[in-house]
């Protein structure tokens, strides 16, 4: 969370982050350059690629694997998968505020005047859909049950031990995004809210100071999976491709 204070000035834009010697605009810039380079790619592989399969591989792009055909053309199988990181990511809390300050600066943060433009209004209208978050989270648990399923079965390939790159990625990847979907603030509510005594649940009480330990680093979850997922179909895809040779110690 960026703490600012107003300079004293003629402009109300002008604004000091007291635990940081970077300009103001570094990290909307970087979140902006960063998301949206993710975006493009994930757009341009789930509606232009057929398959994210390579030998015991599977791209979490294209996990759970749904072949439909219409009129005998196959469906970007991508496009079935896509809505659920999407729904999630996009109502998630951290991303909600990287977007809003990010991307329409507004709020650009905490305790910071703004040039008039309006109310914020980041849970009304429109953005009334980011309250749906909760409901994102059931659906990409069952999504990262399913990649738990992905990668340990990336250990056996043909009916034998397998380990190869693949394999660590994969399994980096899933650690990653459990270390982002568990930590999230949904999920703490979910094991710790609407107790009023957790003396009374020692079980939930365990289970909510878990979750807070993830929940306290929840950017850098967000971050890192997003990049693990990245860097998983992006292995896989050069595999595809026969960019890179495939790499096993088996
Ligand atoms: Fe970020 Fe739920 S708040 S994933």
């Amino acid at each position: 969370m960026a703490v600012s204070r107003a300079v004293d000035g003629p402009s109300r834009d002008r604004v000091q982050n007291p635990y940081s010697r970077r300009p103001n605009w570094l990290y909307p810039a970087v979140v902006v350059a960063v998301f949206s380079v993710f975006v493009v790619y994930a757009f341009l592989i789930g509606v232009f690629e057929t398959s994210g399969s390579f030998g015991p591989y599977l791209s979490p792009f294209f996990s759970p694997p749904i072949e439909v055909r219409v009129a005998g053309f196959l469906v970007p199988p991508g496009i079935w998968v896509a809505p659920f990181p999407l729904a999630f990511r996009l109502t998630c809390y951290y991303y909600r505020k990287a977007i809003f300050r990010a991307y329409f600066r507004h709020p650009r943060a905490c305790a910071v005047p703004e040039p008039p433009r309006g109310t914020y209004r980041g849970e009304t209208r429109l953005w009334i859909f980011n309250n749906l978050h909760r409901f994102a989270l059931y659906l990409i648990l069952v999504q990262t049950a399913i990649l738990w399923y992905d990668a340990v079965a990336s250990f056996v390939y043909r009916g034998s031990f397998h380990f190869g790159l693949g394999t660590l990625i994969m399994v980096l990847n899933v650690v990653c995004l459990s270390g982002y979907t568990l930590g999230c603030h949904s999920m703490r509510h979910l094991v710790g809210g609407g107790k009023d005594c957790f003396s009374c649940h020692r079980a939930r009480y365990r289970l909510w100071r878990g979750v807070s330990v993830l929940n306290a680093r929840h950017e850098a979850w967000a971050w890192v999976s997003m990049f693990s997922v990245w860097a998983t179909d992006l292995y896989i895809r050069l595999l595809i491709h026969g960019v890179v040779p495939q790499a096993s110690w088996n």
